[in-house]
């Protein structure tokens, strides 16, 4: 698929970087390194996005233990796989093999237990979760998943050169392969060949950012080396996001429309208040996210 858009210009007013995030580097589930890119202190920047983990290693001391049984509820987990294999189980009976490129959409909603396990022994694994935070009328919705095969998510190439996945939202007349009404997700993978320019509207309200994380590009006049977040400016009446590289790169561009509600977490639980958060232990503890 083609677009002609991209030639004449799609965006006026590029959105600058307003800052340059390099996360924390820390270990989840049983061991697993990975670098906490969009961390806590910026949920309420980044609404509705609360968090942002990249993982990417050879080494097997660094995955293996992988993700076991661990409760959510109140959110959704986004898991893209760029290299290596997890095997995901959970309390609702869904199972699925997440892998190479693929996509695994996870709603947790009123609460659910899962496990994330490698598949492997050796190799590479390489990806990312994101958590897109539910609405307060959705958060206790029944548990949904599914998981998406590389060859499902819908991709074009633009006449600069640039190969975007469109995993939710759309991007140059192409949807995703997830929607989602109350939040808007836009969550692109874009492979840049050197010297391609690639341009997205984005709605001025929309929350957005951009995590590079093979080459470097510059966005706006500012360079964003790899593996830095670059979140983009929301004033100044900026239309969208424009993107140059002049090397090879690869990068994931997300962006949402803010919810503007009260953030509680504790640990895997994201509510709107305390009393929610001692309820959902509560109902956790009595195994009320476990019960069919
Ligand atoms: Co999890």
């Amino acid at each position: 698929m083609t677009t002609t858009a991209h030639d004449t210009g799609i965006v006026s007013r590029p959105r600058p970087v307003e800052r340059l995030v390099a996360g924390q580097a820390t270990s989840d589930g049983a061991g697993v390194k990975l670098t906490r890119v969009l961390t806590q202190p910026l949920q309420r920047r980044l609404d509705p996005f609360l968090m942002l983990d990249a993982f990417g290693t050879d080494n097997p001391d660094d995955y293996i233990g992988g993700f076991p049984d661990h409760p959510h509820r109140g959110f959704e987990t986004v898991t893209y796989m760029i290299d290596g294999r997890m095997r995901h189980r959970d309390s609702a009976g869904h199972e699925g093999l997440l892998q190479n490129g693929g996509v695994q959409w996870m709603t947790a909603g009123r609460g659910i237990v899962h496990s994330e396990l490698p598949e492997q022994e050796g190799g590479r694994m390489e990806g990312f979760q994101l958590w897109l935070n539910l609405a307060a009328k959705d958060k206790m919705t029944t548990p949904w998943y599914r998981d998406i095969q590389s060859a499902e998510i819908p991709q074009f190439t633009t006449p600069d050169g640039v190969t975007v996945r469109v995993i939710a939202g759309a991007s140059h007349g192409v949807a995703g392969a997830v929607q989602r009404e109350i939040t808007e997700p836009l969550y692109l993978d874009l492979h840049f060949p050197p010297g391609a320019r690639f341009e997205q509207p984005l709605p001025a309200a929309h929350n957005a950012f951009v995590y590079v994380y093979r080459g470097s590009l510059e966005i706006a006049g500012t360079a964003v080396p790899r593996e830095r977040m670059a979140i983009l400016s929301n004033t100044g009446g900026g239309d969208g996001a424009v993107l140059h590289a002049d090397a090879p790169a690869r990068a994931l561009l997300i962006a949402g429309r803010p919810l503007k509600e009260p953030i509680a977490q504790y640990g895997p639980f994201v509510m709107n208040t305390q009393e929610e958060l001692f309820q959902t232990v509560r109902d956790f503890q009595s195994g009320r996210f476990t019960a069919a």
